[in-house]
């Protein structure tokens, strides 16, 4: 199968010229590449690609064409909850966590299974193929856990899905947390959560990630903290996270999720800290829908964005994906499984709007988040890789995120999963 002028992680084609309009007068810009598949893979990527004998050919137009994209942090077990059985009237982080631990006493398998199915075909139709969950395992049952590790291999030939041992009640302020935990590795869960910012005490959250990284070390697991998801200043679980990466060398296994307190850390801590976050090589992860709408519920004026210092990190070199985080649920109302609105939030509240950072934001849902999720090996457009990939409704990254571009083709392993008709607005004068 040939793909003919797909323009490539916004190859060479800029907004300005080609705007929205149809691509004759791109076709000819450099940057326009042809990609060929073979086997599910991509067997050749360049320019004019010659048509092997009655190969399939798709003419691309330009359209723009990026790697799947990739849910970094999300809830799969809370998500299409919202209102049940009471809606969070506060808005607070912490009404969510009361009103769901109410919801999860009705927790059944098949109750998951149905709301996650729903759930993944919406993410599949914008374009996502690849989604880190954090799955709460304070749960004596562990009911969660287990249909969402017999998803993940139902699903596994459209989405692949990562899981992360989540302790959403805390390890050590949860009855048998820490037994809970063990039991959801053994199970098989890939990641290993903490959220010291919920533990009782300060001992308890620094001892509580000591065991989250030292159980993830001799289980060869990945580590994903909900880290100081909370605007106290004084929460500093980060830093123990990074330490411990450093220490039990792994490094870039390991992923600070939320960090909204470095929001309100003051600036020479910051500059302290960053040494050690440069050293550490962990992955941040911000979430900018959820925590803007989550932060700042105890301040009355001026009130704090709360969301973790992106722009301050991305220019250090420090690796930095964006999630979702809540999809209708408790914590967050809205939401429909799309990485683009999570985008556009996240350039607004981090103050990244130049033509650059607006360009290029798709990184932050793509190979930003394949580093997250530790796939970078087997993830992008290059030769010899899976061939997964989306087209989009626009020339290039800029104008996708502007007009809410639809995706018209998700490709996995060189089939298609999903695709989508783009719906015409048009004013009548
Ligand atoms: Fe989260």
């Amino acid at each position: 199968m040939l793909f003919k002028n797909a323009n490539i992680e916004n190859g060479a084609v800029r907004a300005s010229e080609c705007s929205t309009q149809e691509t004759a007068d791109c076709k000819a810009e450099e940057g326009l590449l042809d990609m060929r598949v073979k086997n599910g893979k991509f067997a050749e990527i360049g320019a004019n690609l010659t048509p092997e004998d009655e190969e399939e050919i798709i003419d691309l137009r330009g359209k723009l064409v990026l790697p799947p994209f990739i849910e970094s942090h999300v809830h799969l077990d809370t998500c299409l909850t919202a209102g049940e059985p009471k809606w969070n009237m506060s808005g607070t982080l912490f009404e969510g966590i009361e009103t769901w631990a109410l919801r999860k006493e009705n927790l059944t398998k098949k109750d998951v299974k149905d709301r996650v199915n729903r759930a993944v075909r919406l993410q599949a139709a914008n374009g996502i193929q690849f989604v880190r969950t954090h799955v709460d395992i304070t749960d004596p049952k562990l009911t969660a856990m287990e249909a969402i590790l017999e998803l993940r291999d139902e699903l596994k030939d459209f989405v692949e899905i990562q899981i992360v041992a989540f302790p959403q009640e805390g390890i050590l302020s949860y009855p048998n947390g820490k037994q809970l935990m063990v039991d959801a590795v053994n199970m098989g869960a890939d990641a290993v959560g903490a959220i010291p910012h919920f533990e009782f005490t300060r001992e308890y959250s620094v001892e509580s990630l000591n065991f989250a990284m030292n159980l993830a070390a001799e289980k060869g697991k990945l580590v994903d903290v909900h880290c100081d998801e909370i605007d106290d200043e004084a929460s500093r679980g980060l830093e123990t996270v990074a330490a411990r990466a450093l220490e039990l060398e792994l490094f870039d296994r390991v992923t600070a999720s939320h960090t909204t307190a470095m929001h309100s850390y003051n600036n020479a801590y910051v500059m302290r800290l960053m040494r050690l976050l440069k050293m550490s090589r962990i992955n941040f992860v911000a979430n900018p829908l959820v925590n803007t709408h989550l932060q700042g519920r105890a301040d009355t004026y001026p009130k704090r964005r709360g969301v973790t210092r992106v722009r301050e990190l991305t220019a250090e070199g420090i690796n930095v994906s964006f999630g979702h985080d809540d999809i209708f649920d408790p914590w967050y109302p809205l939401g429909c499984g799309s990485m683009r609105d999570v985008v556009f939030m996240g350039l607004h509240v981090c103050q990244m709007m130049g033509y650059e950072d607006i360009m290029n934001a798709y990184r932050f849902v793509t190979v930003n988040a394949a580093r997250t999720l530790h796939i970078s090996d087997r993830y992008g457009i290059e030769m010899g890789k899976p061939a997964s990939f989306v087209v989009m409704d626009a020339q290039n990254y800029y104008d996708a995120l502007n007009y809410n571009s639809p995706v018209l083709a998700s490709y996995r392993n060189g089939k298609k999963i999903a695709e989508s008709t783009p719906g015409a607005k048009t004013a009548l004068f």
